[in-house]
Parts: C-alpha cells; structure tokens; sequence
C-alpha cells in the first residue's frame, strides 16, 4: 500500500469537513468492496490459511456458512483497505462514519471499546498525571492507566442503594474535585451506567472546559442516541473531547466492533490516538468485523434505521406502560434521567438473579444481566412487540406463582466507597503474594476484579479489602495483595 493512497483526501472527508453532517446511508464503500472481494476471488497464497473456507473443520463451515468464511480477510488488499494506516475503502469508511455521528475522526476499533478505551488512557495520560475516573468505570478505563501510570482521583456516583446500582455522576462533584485539586486535566465518566442511567454531560463539559481539563466520555452503551432526539444527547454534541461507541452493543455491528470519535471541538491530538491505537490493536484486524461498522453505521442514518431506534423506544415505552399493572413488579423509571430503551426491573419477592433463572428455564427468555436485586433487559433496534408482550405474559404468571425465595449469596457489583491508598500502577507491579479470601481483609489489593458483565471493579489495584467485599468475591478463593 503506497503512502499516497493513505494521505489521498476522499470526497467524504469533504464534505464532512465543508457541508456538516451528511446522510450517506447508500454510500458504504467497505460494504462494496467487500461484496466485490467475495464476487471476485483469486488463487490465494495467504492468510488466512483456511482459504476462502476450504481448510476448515466441516461442523464450523456447516456451522457459519460458507459465505462467513469466503469473506473471513484480513487488511492485504489494495480494493478493501488497511485500519493501520487507514486507507482505501477502510478510510473512506471511516470518514462516513465521522461524518454520521458530527465528529472531526472517527476511529474503526476492533478489539471492543475495552481497546478503545486502552489506547485513550495510553495516548492521554503519563505517570502521574492526574486524572478524575468514576468508581463505575469499566475494568478497561483501570487497565490503561495502570499502562499508562496516571494517578487516579476518584469520583463516585450517586447510588440508588434501593436498586444497588450506581446513578448518575453530580456535576458539582466533579467541580469540587477539580477545585480542589489544580493539576487534574482529565476527566473520564461513563454515560449512560450499564443500566441507562445518565449524567449531565454538557454541565460537566461546561465544568470541565472552566478548569481547563479534557472531558472522555466512555458512551459504550449509547451509540444510538446519536440518531434519535428521543433517546438522551450524545456526548460528542454536549462537550466531550473524545466518545467511544461499542456500535456492537446496540447499533447492530458485530461483536467486537466499536467506534472512537474525536468531537468537532476536541483539544485532543489525533496522531497520539492513532499511534496508540495501532499500537494496542490487532495487526490482523477482521474485514467482516470493519465491514459490519460500515453497515451497522449506514443503516442507523438511514430511515429504516431510524425507524428500527423508534421501534425500539416504543417497544420500551410500551413495556414500561404495561408493567406497571403487574403485580410486584417494579421498573426503574421517573426517578432518574434514564436511556428508555435499557430497562431495568426487579420483583418482589425473588432475587434478580432467581427472576433471570426462571425467565431463561420456564420461559426461554434471556436476559442482559441479573444482579441481586435485578435484571436488565434491553429492547434493541431488532426487537418486536410481539416479544414484549411476551415478556410481559411471562412476568404476569411469575409474579402471580408461588416462588421461593432462597437466601442467595451471589452479589455482582458494591456499592461500597472506595479506600484507595496506593497508584494503580504501583499497586498493580508491586511484589504480591495469594491469601485466603478472609485473611485478605484489612490488606491491599494488587488485582483488578471485576465481574462481566457490567465490568465494574468490585476491587482495584491499591483498594483496601474491606468484610463488606466478601460476599461479592463469592467466586475467589484466594485473593492477589501487596506483599507486607
Ligand atoms: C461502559 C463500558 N465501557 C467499555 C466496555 C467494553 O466494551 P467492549 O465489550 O466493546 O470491549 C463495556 C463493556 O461492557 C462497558 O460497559
């Protein structure tokens, strides 16, 4: 691949730099040359070695089909592209996807927004950088400043103790934090929480933006907000300087497919974020997974996707209305600001994670998660009434049944504030030792624990063990601290 072909401006790039944003919903560049790759093929020598499907195991190709695996390529070729550099039909996919979402770059990812968020906190922060992270941020966010060796001030959430989960973040506690201590120049929230709760993310931009720090907003699970102005801001038009997207999550690509954006406005150095990604990026990256990003992004700005995204919100709306005369049943609503199509409930009388045992075993019906107190489920942009109703159905006859409920000991996710008495980084490299879970109290941690999902932390690097954490490390034995 000639540097040329990576330096060439596209017509895209144009247009989304001089007209704003554009409906390219007909215009998927990666999405063609895909579609010529399988119509056209050569006699390969290369990887992948299973050529075009031929030297796999029978049962997986029965499996996946034969058209998964013919277009299951990797970035050689000059019609598809290369993610690192980005170039060709890649970087024109790129750019549309810029232009789709408002931002000055958008960055193809696929390791997850788990790498996303890697290459941010390694292209974004030194050792001893202060940074300000929300206890509830995903085990990612820890694990690339532990790379990285920020120094980390923390910033917790509101908690809704009745639903032991984490709300939204208070704006004027980010303004306090950041009062208080000059040298914090950035600061990294998750918005919406697993759940759908969401802060208000231009007052915190404003606060930000007041004592000159950058402002990441890691919005994994809201990549649809930007297509429906029924659906919460999204964070790239509220002030953020950098967003990421998990478009696997909720927008339709597949997974492992997410997105990074840089905001029209960001102060952030795009070459650092670029270098960082490849870096930390596969340099094999799946042309299947890219290509799913080029589609999932032009279907959401096509009018059958924006009609799938109010499909979805009226589904949601339509359950939120009728679970209310279900018996026993509670829906996390009016109380907080809420994503509508992410809907977490719980039922009197049985535990989430009983509630999600009987809807998968007696019903057929899965879950996003469980938690002791209660189950989330999503209704996303390829759900149907018909299985709302369904669901609803299901709920009616649970709530009516004469379940058990038995002493559960499974927690997922404490809400127990934080003593945090050492750097990640140090904490994370200090010489450690294994000790029985019960004589871990009262010691330091040196591991990130974290159950997935929501890969909040239960325990962080340089986090005093405290009783109050047993009961949520129910799976570990033995437990990694700093050595004494
Ligand atoms: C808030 C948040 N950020 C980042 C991630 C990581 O995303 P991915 O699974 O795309 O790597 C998750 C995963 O659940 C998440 O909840």
């Amino acid at each position: 691949m000639s540097e040329n072909s990576t330096n060439k401006i596209s017509f895209s790039y144009l247009k989304n730099k001089f007209l704003g944003n554009f409906n390219n919903s007909n215009n998927t560049p990666l999405l063609d040359a895909m579609i010529n790759y399988k119509n056209n093929p050569m006699t390969g020598f290369h990887i992948p070695g299973h050529n075009r499907g031929k030297g796999v195991n029978r049962k997986f190709l029965n499996l996946v089909g034969e058209d998964v695996l013919n277009i299951d390529t990797t970035d050689e070729f000059d019609n598809l592209g290369t993610l690192h550099p980005a170039t060709g039909a890649v970087k024109e996919a790129q750019e549309l996807a810029a232009c789709a979402f408002n931002a000055k770059k958008t960055f193809f990812v696929t390791g997850g927004s788990t790498v996303a968020n890697l290459a941010l906190a390694f292209s974004l922060s030194a050792p001893n950088d202060e940074v300000l992270i929300a206890r509830n941020c995903h085990r990612s966010v820890l694990t690339g400043l532990i790379i990285s060796g920020a120094k980390v001030n923390w910033v917790i959430p509101k908690k809704l103790n009745d639903w032991a989960i984490f709300g939204n973040i208070d704006p004027c506690d980010i303004e306090e934090k950041l009062k208080k201590n000059r040298n914090i120049k950035l600061v990294w929230i998750t918005n919406p929480t697993y759940e759908g709760v969401v802060s208000d993310i231009k007052k915190i931009a404003q606060i930000c933006r007041k004592y000159k720090a950058s402002l990441i907003v890691d919005e994994a699970h809201g990549c649809l907000w930007n297509f429906s102005s029924k659906l919460p801001n999204c964070a790239l038009q509220s002030g953020a300087d950098a967003v990421v997207h998990s478009l696997h999550k909720t927008g339709g690509a597949m997974t492992q497919a997410s997105m990074l954006h840089l905001s029209k406005d960001s102060i952030f150095d795009e070459e650092k974020i670029t270098h960082a990604l490849k870096l930390l990026h596969t340099t094999s990256p799946s042309l299947i997974l890219l290509t799913s990003l080029d589609s999932a992004r032009a279907n959401l700005e096509s009018a059958k996707g924006k009609d799938m995204i109010q499909n979805a919100i009226d589904n949601a709306l339509y359950f939120r209305q009728k679970a209310k005369n279900i018996e026993n049943l509670c829906v996390l609503d009016d109380i907080v600001d809420i994503d509508v199509t992410k809907i977490f409930i719980k039922m009197k009388g049985l535990s989430g994670l009983q509630l999600e045992y009987i809807l998968e075993h007696n019903y057929k019906i899965e879950v996003e998660s469980a938690s002791d107190e209660g189950i989330l489920l999503l209704s996303n942009i390829g759900g149907t009434k018909d299985e709302f109703d369904y669901l609803l159905k299901s709920l009616e006859e649970i709530s009516k049944s004469k379940y058990q409920m038995t002493q559960n000991d499974v927690k997922i996710m404490p809400l127990i504030d934080p003593e945090i008495v050492m750097n990640l980084r140090e904490a994370y490299f200090a010489p450690k030792e294994c000790v029985e879970k019960d004589e871990a109290i009262g010691r330091i941690s040196s591991e990130v624990i974290a159950l997935c999902p929501p890969g909040i932390s239960i325990l962080l690097p340089g986090e005093i063990i405290k009783k109050e954490h047993l009961p949520y490390l129910f799976n570990y034995e033995t437990i990694e601290v700093i050595k004494e």
